[in-house]
């Protein structure tokens, strides 16, 4: 839906729903997106077990929201646990609070009464037609869950936009698997197979879209509690995969999603045929990412596979300087 104002065309924020595993990129991104209400309305925080336990995912959701000072955004607690496999966590990367370089503790405001996966239930199931996006930056397990019980809450659902999967260059968790897919293949599965329409930003694109020496003082010009979260974290995140897979900065990938909901503009993929491994073995949790169109099945996702680095960065300074 658009509205015109003052002459000029204004689009409508997107009407959107985060799932989440806070997660120090999960930060960035809900910082990002937080900051930007022109472009996203808000509807709710899902959280999700995947980088650390559910009770710590849901407190730095809580915590970001705080910082963000946005504490009338709604957040819901959903799965404790991937719908199939052995749970699997990132406490290697993300640290043991699941939100390195930054002090964590208990922030002021509690969750909201009620499970994710029924709020997203119910949500979908009132929405209107093609309605609500939903930003997956964790496991999809809540939404499989809630696709499961109510499949025709696809209805109501515009879009999804996944961060995860790898085709290019490898995986990060297993040599050809990436953490959110590995966390919950199955899930991935469902929700690929309901028919929603899906974008992926895989590590195709999140390796391209790095820190550096330079674009931490950039944010860190910005000088206010926000930005200096942001570099604190970035920084302490950043280490662990810059030492493992030798790459010159380090990565923000969930924070990919919100901007390329705010300026799509910055990214470039192209429509291709996807599966998920979900065999259990070395390829558990790959994707399948047919780029050349060999095998002749029709495109099922939007896959991203580059973007404009330096206008990501520039877009979340700019951003970032909105907030406290
Ligand atoms: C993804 O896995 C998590 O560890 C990050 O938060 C991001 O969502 C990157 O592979
Ligand atoms: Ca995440």
């Amino acid at each position: 839906m658009s509205i015109l104002s003052q002459g000029a065309e204004q689009v409508a924020p997107i009407d959107l729903i985060i799932d989440t595993d806070p997660g120090a990129d999960d930060v960035v991104a809900l910082l990002l997106a937080m900051a930007s209400p022109e472009e996203l309305n808000i509807r709710a925080i899902t959280t999700v077990a995947g980088n650390v336990r559910l009770e710590k995912t849901s407190r730095n959701a809580r915590l970001a929201r705080e910082w963000g000072g946005r504490e009338d955004i709604a957040v819901y607690a959903g799965a404790t646990r991937p719908l199939l496999r052995t749970p699997v966590y990132a406490a290697d990367i993300h640290g043991e609070e699941g939100l390195p370089g930054v002090a964590v503790y208990e922030p002021n405001q509690g969750l909201a009464k009620g499970c994710a996966v029924e709020y997203l239930v119910e949500t979908l199931s009132n929405a209107k037609p093609q309605s609500i996006t939903l930003a997956m930056l964790g496991p999809q397990t809540n939404l499989a869950l809630a696709l499961i019980q109510a499949p025709k809450i696809v209805r109501g659902i515009k879009q999804v936009i996944v961060m995860g999967g790898a085709h290019f260059n490898g995986g990060n968790i297993t040599p050809v698997a990436e953490f959110n897919l590995f966390a919950d293949p199955e899930a991935a599965e469902a929700v690929l197979s309901s028919g929603v329409k899906l974008t992926y930003l895989p590590l195709d694109v999140t390796h391209k879209v790095l820190t550096s020496d330079a674009r931490l003082r950039q944010l860190a010009t910005v000088d206010n509690q926000a930005s200096k979260r942001v570099v604190g974290i970035l920084d302490a995140y950043g280490r662990p995969d810059m030492q493992r897979y030798g790459i010159p900065g380090g990565p923000v990938h969930d924070a990919s999603v919100i901007a390329y909901l705010i300026r799509p503009a910055l990214f470039s993929g192209r429509q291709i045929y996807m599966q998920v491994d979900s065999r259990k073995g070395l390829t558990y949790g790959q994707t399948i990412a047919d780029w050349h169109g060999v095998l002749g099945q029709p495109a099922n996702v939007l896959w991203i596979d580059s973007a404009d680095a330096q206008g990501f960065f520039d877009l979340l300074s700019a951003r970032l300087a909105r907030l406290k």
